[in-house]
């Protein structure tokens, strides 16, 4: 819901890019916009279509919290206030952070490839962050807990009421991550005096990374952290689908395909792999994009510490960050999103760059490595280049791993034999077991359509997750590298003020066709399988429809 109705957009081409400003001209007497005024005043970089199609485009980006209103953050498994304190310390004066300029470039080295000098400098680092004053704000749990304050319901949005502000779940998820371990690996640097220095990334979509890294299971290490779970340490392999498959092979080959899936085959707009829209006045977690919900939950859940109350660390939003192998994830995190932008062949995935003003003027403030109080812009993060860091270059075997078409109706069911109820029959459901419905595609056989799960609303107290197949015999459910899986839904424990979410999300169907056997069907069956115990998601309905084309879908230039 939007509580303002005072629009301000004008075209302000500086580098190409739109800016926000005062523009009376394009607001008549009733506070209203005048469309034409304002598809001139922005040179024709929008289309008319995304005007019409999404009224909302043209609110106002999300605000910086106000660190003096920071309150006290919530534990979600019991709902109870947190007995830490989650605030950073406030300080008066902010400035609006200025990229400094590249004078060379830090080189983010995979995770299980570095030196023992570099480990020892890495440990050495961490350790005198611990080390500062409680106070300071480049202190260890400082710098923890500011995943905490932005993730637990600390803040609220500034002059919207008891909003909440949140950064994950929606398209605001890479860029928050971006700037954390940006001001986090200068402020590592600053604590070595290497201005070189630059964070890990946990290589696991690449089979050699798919261990926790050597050297965060060393007792002795700064990097060290207990509250892991004791199953999951090397050489366990990581569960990108949360499977529970324990055949090794088996499970590489589903993270492979869980890539595959979440860069490439699923997406049909830069919002569904970003995540969807969040502006000023709208409630939190309108949806995470496939690579938030997919790699990035599981991370998070497969390290967390079963042995404790709410998953903690990585398995909790406000503990994550206490554990130093929180920062090398997202570094592999924020690596997605520089590959998924700038290594993609263009022909596989949608139009890459969001040029919506909500989107580029959202800010958020941090602490920098002198420990002053900064803003920053979502638009000054698109670039990893200008911000002065790259990543080492490994190679990317889930780029091609496409599942192998499946042979008719050997492993495929049909919608047309199968004895599954019609969608409509058994929506809204609770995912608390397998649910297998038929549903009507727009036209028969191969056509460019979309599935949609819609008005998911989710218990936010709870690990979630449901995996999407379509025409799947399901013989086992511990595979995932097949052409009929299609998609995933996750979340991890989070903060809202109701404990229920509203969310939807669409996966991109055109390859899934091609590989399966849909003739001249006019219907799939779609079978949801949940990967928690129990119920706590609900969803409110299920459809296929055309997918739009990329040009208007996008809000892309
Ligand atoms: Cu802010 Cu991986 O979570």
């Amino acid at each position: 819901m939007i509580r303002r109705n005072r629009f301000r957009v004008s075209c302000d081409a500086r580098n190409g890019e739109q800016n926000l400003k005062d523009d009376s001209k394009n607001v008549d007497s009733h506070g209203k916009v005048d469309r034409r005024n304002m598809l001139f005043g922005l040179g024709g970089l929008y289309g008319a279509a995304n005007l019409t199609s999404n009224p909302l485009a043209m609110a106002e980006p999300i605000k910086p919290p106000e660190l003096d209103k920071c309150g006290t953050a919530t534990n979600l498994n019991t709902n109870e206030k947190l007995d830490i304190n989650c605030c950073p310390p406030v300080t008066p004066k902010i400035i609006d952070y200025k990229l400094p300029p590249v004078r060379f470039i830090r080189t983010r080295p995979s995770a299980h490839r570095v030196t023992p000098e570099y480990i020892f400098k890495y440990n050495m680092a961490i350790d005198r962050m611990k080390r500062l004053p409680a106070t300071d704000p480049r202190n260890f749990m400082q710098q923890a807990n500011i995943h905490c304050a932005y993730c637990n319901g600390a803040y609220d949005q500034p002059g919207q009421g008891t909003l909440d502000l949140q950064i994950h779940n929606c398209w605001l998820f890479f860029p928050f991550h971006r700037w954390y371990l940006y001001f986090y690996e200068r402020i590592l640097g600053k604590l070595i005096g290497d201005p070189t220095f630059s964070l890990p990334f946990w290589n696991w979509d690449n089979p050699k990374g798919m261990t926790i890294p050597p050297m965060f299971v060393d007792p002795k290490s700064a990097l060290y952290d207990e509250k892991r779970n004791q199953e999951n340490l090397p050489p366990a392999v990581i569960d990108l689908g949360l499977t529970g498959s324990k055949d090794p092979l088996q499970v590489v080959s589903n993270n492979l395909t869980v890539m595959y899936s979440e860069m490439i085959r699923g997406n049909q707009t830069a919002e569904d792999f970003m995540g969807s829209p969040y502006r000023e006045g709208t409630s939190p977690n309108p949806g995470p994009g496939a690579s938030e919900r997919g790699s990035h939950t599981s991370v998070h859940a497969w390290v967390g510490d079963p042995r404790q109350p709410s998953g903690e660390d990585l398995g909790n939003f406000y503990s994550a960050g206490r554990d130093p192998l929180f920062y090398c994830h997202h570094a592999n995190v924020d690596r997605m999103w520089t590959l998924w932008q700038y290594f993609l062949p263009s022909n596989k995935v949608p139009d890459k760059k969001i040029t919506d003003p909500d989107f580029l003027n959202a800010s958020f403030v941090f602490y920098d490595e002198n420990a002053q109080l900064v803003r920053v812009s979502v638009r000054d993060s698109l670039d990893n280049l200008r911000m002065g860091y790259d990543f080492e270059r490994i190679d990317l075997p889930w780029l091609d791993y496409r599942p192998p078409a499946q042979a008719a109706r050997t492993k495929v069911m049909k919608a047309s034999s199968s004895d599954a109820p019609k969608a409509e029959s058994v929506f809204p459901v609770v995912v608390d077991r397998i649910i297998r419905v038929i549903v009507p595609k727009t036209k028969k056989g191969k056509a460019d359509e979309l599935l949609v799960l819609e008005n998911i609303e989710l218990d936010t107290t709870k690990l979630l997750k449901v995996d999407v197949f379509v025409n799947d015999e399901d013989d086992n459910q511990f595979e995932l590298n097949k052409a009929s899986y299609v998609g995933t839904y996750a979340q991890l424990p989070h903060k809202t003020k109701n404990k229920t979410a509203k969310t939807t999300i669409s996966l991109k169907l055109t390859e899934v066709y091609e590989d399966i056997d849909v003739e001249d069907d006019d219907t799939i069956v779609v079978t949801l399988v949940p990967r928690h115990q129990g119920g706590g998601i609900t969803i409110g309905g299920i459809k296929i429809i055309e997918a739009p084309a990329s040009s208007s879908s996008s809000k892309s230039s």
